[in-house]
């Protein structure tokens, strides 16, 4: 089986041998104090021995509430925000047709999100389109307390209910939320949801390989058993005892660590397939939360290529030399579509009709990443022998694993996210929610001035 490869030889060809010596150093190290819970936040680490760890029968009985669902449903609504949707819709967007909305579905239901923000409008036309369509619910929240799913739920608990009966909606429900605690759980006791329990020792934005990621994922007509074998081959190979040299993870967080050392404050993650816009905003998620803390942190921002070539391109050539870029190739496209030959050649595209739209898309990869080494963009490549969920796990699997060495590079906690809590306090002292007083006069006085 091929696997996703990483290259970053160019700019490790510009480290010297002491530098490389001591990079080395530092990933191994902080490789065994990851694998022997020693680092920081090591009471979250339940992520890492997910791909080995998760069973068949986990799978079976996963498949089975999806397939329950599937049966009902035209549309699945999954509420979550952060670490609770990112990773299925990374997935689904990834291996999905681009038109999915638009297709003929065949019994696979459409994937819808709520939860995600607090726009009225956003909310109103989802519940608009609903009207009268078979929909169920996946209600995801890891507190089971946050404001943003726990609203929409709300709504769209009231709507089912409305619709087909508090009896038939309980159906339709399904919730993922922690095993004990949270308004989640408590609802789901109380009305006798089927629910799936996160383990206590993952984070939300380290979930994708429990039922949070994977019951949408499989509701959406996924192969979830070849998502977690790719990612369990990428845990295999970036295992405990795998050393620098091969090991892709370690690599991955020397080379960021060392150009963010040099100056290199943000990572601009950079695709060339409109499917992989989610895996980046996971991405962005997994390390702008792990890392952005104690006035530390690579900046991760993402563009889609070659679109943003006509944008960001600009910026990214000739603007402030403070970035990186880590290219995502996909190595075979899925589909084939060539270029036809124009008998008057009016648009003098004739040079290369008869190729394939991917060979196109190749050497604007190519050109674009010579042209950003010129300018003083160090690129680090990652290759995928295709988009498929088996190469998805592997990726998503490499990039927590990196994620975690990265922020114990940076003498960071990796697996909190302190910074969080501030807007929900004014917000909630704005909202005068009970047990804000205190906050809520101070934030009234400071808005008065
Ligand atoms: O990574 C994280 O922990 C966060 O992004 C959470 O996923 C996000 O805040 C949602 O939290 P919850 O699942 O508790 O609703």
């Amino acid at each position: 089986m091929k696997s996703i490869s990483f290259n970053a030889a160019e700019i490790m060809q510009s480290m010297s041998e002491e530098e490389i010596a001591a990079w080395r150093k530092i990933t191994e190290e902080a490789l065994e104090n990851l694998h022997l819970s020693k680092g920081k936040g090591s009471e979250w680490l339940g992520w890492l021995r997910l791909p080995t760890t998760t069973t068949e029968g986990d799978l079976d009985e996963i498949e089975h509430a999806a397939a329950v669902l599937r049966e009902q449903c035209k549309v699945i609504v999954v509420v979550g925000i952060g670490g609770s949707y990112l990773g299925a819709k990374a997935v689904i967007d990834g291996i999905n047709h681009h038109f999915d909305n638009l297709l003929n579905r065949n019994g696979n239901p459409l994937i819808l999100y709520a939860g995600n923000n607090l726009s009225e409008d956003y909310l109103a036309d989802l519940t608009e389109i609903l009207q009268g369509i078979s929909f169920g619910i996946i209600s995801i929240s890891k507190s089971g307390t946050t404001t943003e799913p726990a609203v929409s739920f709300r709504i769209l608990k009231k709507m089912l209910e409305a619709s087909i009966g508090v009896t038939q909606a309980r159906e339709r429900i399904i919730t993922i939320t922690d095993a004990r605690n949270g308004a989640l759980r408590t609802m789901t006791e109380r009305e006798g949801y089927r629910s799936f329990a996160i383990p206590g020792n993952v984070g939300g934005r380290f979930s994708v390989f429990t039922p949070v990621g994977l019951l949408p994922i499989a509701a959406a007509g996924i192969n979830i058993r070849e998502l977690m074998s790719g990612a369990k081959s990428m845990a295999l190979r970036l295992g405990k005892t795998v050393g620098f040299e091969d090991n892709i993870a370690l690599q991955y967080a020397a080379v960021r660590n060392h150009l963010y050392r040099s100056g290199k404050k943000t990572e601009i993650l950079a695709n060339f397939e409109p499917r992989l816009h989610y895996i980046a905003e996971w991405w962005k998620q997994l390390y702008g939360e792990s890392e952005g803390k104690d006035g530390k942190g690579i900046f991760p921002a993402s563009v889609d290529l070659t679109t943003d070539l006509h944008s960001m391109g600009q910026w990214i050539q000739q603007g402030e030399r403070s970035i990186f870029e880590t290219v995502i190739s996909i190595e075979r496209p899925a589909k084939r579509v060539l270029i036809p030959k124009d008998k008057n050649d009016l648009d003098g595209m004739n040079f290369i009709a008869g190729k394939r739209i991917s060979d196109v898309n190749r050497m604007a990869e190519l050109g674009t990443r010579l042209a950003h080494v010129d300018g003083g963009v160090p690129v680090i490549n990652i290759s995928l022998p295709a988009l498929t969920p088996y190469y998805i796990g592997q990726l998503l699997f490499f990039f927590e694993k990196a994620c975690a060495i990265s922020g114990y590079i940076l003498d960071v906690n990796p697996f909190d996210q302190p910074g969080v809590e501030a807007y929900k306090n004014n917000m909630f002292a704005l909202l005068n929610k009970p047990g804000y007083e205190t906050e809520a006069e101070i934030i009234k006085k400071r808005l008065a001035q």
